[in-house]
């Protein structure tokens, strides 16, 4: 039985962090409605120290949120995800993006998050605002990113119930693994050079200019 939904973001420029307290609280307001129990949801900044460690266990639905930094999920955030026992909860892993590439990024965070034991069940990137002044979109996100993220949230909810419908005596089914293209980035040029880091991702958004993209995700 689902008791909490837990959203853990790692968000240096706060848009990450946006996307996934929305994503939580639509999420927990529906299955608290659909369970008629009392979901709880709380939101925790991984950057900030937390004083009451988050319950993650088979009683929680967790959610994942962390940037794309040249196509990968920042080192820091990565430490951090290595602290974490997911003890087989049901997770969502989310990246956000500036409209550039996410690059490798949603199969590494998949990737370790399924290694510290969360089994993910649902991921997706999404259009956050770039940190950037002189980023080339500045009207991202837009109403479309908007439905896209309310579109996802139902799609999500809806699979959990199904899953959470088919628990029998205790036992769980295992869900299919998702099929998130990718490999497992080497960090080497933030590294070494924050400085190249940065022109490299300048030099990758703007060669990315004409191409319109689109939130995407994998249930
Ligand atoms: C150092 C750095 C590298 C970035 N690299 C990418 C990238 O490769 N692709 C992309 O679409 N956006 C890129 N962005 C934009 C971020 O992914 C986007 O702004 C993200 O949503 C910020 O999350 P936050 O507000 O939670 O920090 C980069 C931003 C920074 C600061």
């Amino acid at each position: 039985m689902i008791k909490r939904v837990i959203g853990l973001h790692f968000s240096p420029n706060g848009g990450t962090a946006k996307i996934i307290e929305r994503i939580t609280r639509d999420l927990a307001i529906d299955l608290d409605s659909y369970l008629a129990s009392d979901v709880e949801y709380a939101c925790y900044d991984m950057l900030e120290a937390i004083n009451e460690q988050p319950v993650i266990d088979e009683e929680a639905v967790v959610i994942i949120g962390m940037p794309v930094h040249i196509g990968k999920i920042p080192l820091p955030a990565i430490r951090l995800l290595r602290e974490l026992n997911g003890k087989g909860a049901l997770t969502i892993a989310l990246v956000s993006y500036g409209t550039a590439t996410y690059g490798n990024a949603l199969y590494e965070l998949y990737s370790y998050a399924e290694e510290r034991g969360f089994t993910i069940i649902g991921a997706g990137a999404f259009i956050a605002k770039h940190g950037r002044k002189n980023s080339v979109h500045l009207l991202r996100p837009d109403l479309d990113d908007i439905e896209a993220m309310e579109e996802f949230c139902r799609a999500i909810s809806h699979k959990l119930k199904r899953l959470s419908g088919s628990e029998v005596a205790g036992l769980r089914l295992k869900p299919a693994p998702l099929m998130i293209e990718g490999k497992m980035p080497v960090h080497k040029v933030s590294r070494f050079s924050p400085r190249a880091a940065e022109v490299a991702e300048h030099t990758f958004e703007r060669a990315n200019i004409v191409i319109r993209r689109k939130p995407e995700w994998f249930l």
